[in-house]
């Protein structure tokens, strides 16, 4: 698949999701520095995509792109919530949100459920989309703290 084959085909498979009303309530939330949730939430999605076709991964392709644009569906500005242990409970509750809101695969659920690893000890990513998830998502966040784009 050439360059511009796989931004259609990454175009297609988010749309759906990216123009929902409910996923649009993430551009009100702070991630880092001046990022919403929203736009971290397509960055992982995006990378994680692109990520898995330079290694030539056999992914699903699918349940890659939901589950990394969910990963952060907690839906309120950590910032504020006060709870130090957002690292930890966040997942959890990003995952009640996505099954309330979507219709959730058990990969996709598992992708946002894990994506913290080894943060969260005992939530280990048990597939290859789940894997690159986490890996991605540590990436951008590491990004985004050092406020480059
Ligand atoms: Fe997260
Ligand atoms: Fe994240």
């Amino acid at each position: 698949m050439n360059r511009k084959l796989e931004h259609a085909r990454f175009q297609k498979l988010i749309t759906e999701l990216a123009e929902d009303g409910r996923t649009l309530r993430m551009k009100r939330y702070i991630q880092h520095s001046n990022k919403s949730t929203y736009d971290h939430c397509m960055d992982v999605a995006r990378h994680s995509f692109f990520f898995a076709k330079r290694l030539h991964l056999r992914v699903d392709e699918v349940a890659l792109v939901r589950g990394a644009f969910l990963h952060d569906y907690y839906l309120y500005d950590w910032h504020d919530h006060g709870d130090h242990l957002h690292g930890y409970h966040h997942p959890d509750i990003a995952v009640a949100n996505a099954c309330r809101d979507f219709q959730l695969s058990e990969k996709e659920a598992g992708i946002i459920r894990s994506h913290m690893w080894p943060l969260t000890l005992t939530k280990v990513p048990t597939s290859k989309e789940a894997a690159v998830v986490c890996f991605v998502d540590k990436v951008c966040s590491l990004r985004e703290t050092l406020n480059r784009k």
